[in-house]
């Protein structure tokens, strides 16, 4: 999946005859999953027309402050066109359009849009050879450069004049590919390595009985789609759970008992920054496992547990760089009980979910969850989808790692 999928992508397009590219462009950003909005320069019109753009990208295209085709005409806003975007990307951008843009004219629709974009702004040049090397145009690179604005530099070869250097945009497909690697690489957890538990851990009796608990696993695996949509690389250890997942940047390993799970966890620890232990481990499993399927042959019967290993307790004692996280699912003292856990398990952060809020818990789609770090900050949340308390976790950890 690319990561422009769900983005909204505002393509602005000026008049050179590479412009008759932006129809592939389109084409392509629409596969990749984005959401396309158009904005012309009036003179981009003579190279490929709105009609072709509008029906690629299932959008109106805009050009003017004043929707003309109407009979009650109809202000195009441009802040409001601004805002809507994720990604501005200015294709083909001759040498006339990155001048105004860098010296702040605003003679129409585009150059409106770019002044009021908050967006990160990308631009493709596009012109001929003396024009792309010509003192002013560098000028006009460096300082839209210095607003912060990304350039895709033009490749060479043969140019529409009929001469051969520099000055041809980047072909469509390398204009995707340079967003994209561009966006990845400034993912806040790109290079970051992070383990994840998930799910409930099942404890043998016997060979078709067992311990376990309720646990979907639904929380670790959103947690572990957020890790790796903010470019980590992700090693998701799982126990008995029906969540799927699949990802490039995730590796799930699956194991059924707490003492599996630790030793997976013991195999990838040493290497990562950021570990999260989100899995309903199991406290106690059986003394024994009964080798046959244990009879009912007696009135009652009595099964002797002894404690599971406390694999976050085992982290927090060993762990040198790694950002450690913990949840705590309480029921009385709630606060108080998860500083006490925080500091006896030695983490950076817990994640407190009480059974007395509707709603939270390890089952349904839903948690209701509260911080607390290891400088005492507590931040409560509101009820939310699983999906997004675990966003709001890893903003939470980036934000305290960067702190
Ligand atoms: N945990 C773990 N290994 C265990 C038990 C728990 O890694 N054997 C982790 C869970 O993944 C969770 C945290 O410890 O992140 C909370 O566990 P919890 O069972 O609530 O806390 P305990 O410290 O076991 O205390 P108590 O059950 O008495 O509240």
């Amino acid at each position: 999946m690319s990561i422009l999928s769900g983005k909204n992508i505002l393509l602005g397009i000026t008049g050179g005859i590479a412009a008759y590219k932006t129809a592939s462009l389109v084409r392509l950003f629409v596969k990749a999953g984005a959401h396309i909005k158009v904005v012309m320069t009036p003179s981009s019109k003579e190279f490929v027309t709105p009609l072709t753009l509008s029906t690629l990208s299932k959008n109106p295209v805009y050009s003017s402050f004043v929707n003309e085709d109407e009979d009650n005409a109809v202000w195009n806003n441009h802040v409001d066109l601004g805002l809507w975007a994720d990604l501005f990307i200015i294709a083909p951008a001759t040498a006339n359009t990155l001048a105004k843009m860098a010296n702040g004219v605003c003679d129409n629709l585009l150059l409106a849009t770019y002044l009021s974009a908050k967006c990160p702004v990308y631009f493709a040049p596009a012109m001929d050879l003396d024009m792309y090397l010509h003192e002013s145009t560098l000028h006009s690179f460096q300082v839209l450069k210095s607003y912060g604005n990304i350039m895709i530099p033009a490749t060479s070869g043969e140019l529409a004049s009929g001469l051969v250097g520099e000055g041809r945009m980047a072909e469509p497909e390398d204009i995707l590919t340079f967003i994209e690697n561009d966006i990845l690489d400034k993912l806040p957890l790109k290079g970051k390595k992070v383990l994840i538990t998930a799910g409930p851990t099942y404890e043998a009796i016997d060979p078709v009985r067992f311990i376990g608990n309720h646990s979907s696993g639904k929380m670790g695996f959103e947690i572990a789609k957020a890790s790796a949509n903010l470019g980590a690389e992700v090693i998701l250890i799982t126990g008995p759970t029906h969540e799927k997942i699949t990802h490039s940047l995730i590796n799930v390993i699956s194991v059924v008992s707490a003492e599996a799970m630790f030793n997976e966890v013991h195999n990838y620890f040493k290497n990562v920054d950021i570990a999260i232990l989100s899995a309903a481990v199991a406290d106690f499993k059986p003394k024994e496992i009964a080798s046959q399927k244990i009879k009912k042959n007696t009135e009652t019967f009595t099964l002797e547990l002894v404690k599971t290993k406390d694999i976050l307790a085992s982290l927090g004692a060993i762990k040198t760089k790694q950002y450690l996280v913990g949840f705590a699912l309480e029921t009385t003292n709630e606060l108080k009980n998860a500083k006490e856990k925080l500091k006896r398990k030695n983490l950076n952060l817990i994640v407190l979910n009480s059974l007395n809020d509707e709603g939270a818990g390890f089952k349904g789609d839903t948690n209701k969850v509260t911080f607390i770090d290891d400088e005492d900050t507590v931040t409560e949340y509101q009820l939310k989808s699983k999906a997004a308390v675990a966003s709001d976790l890893l903003n939470k950890i980036i934000e305290n790692i960067h702190a």
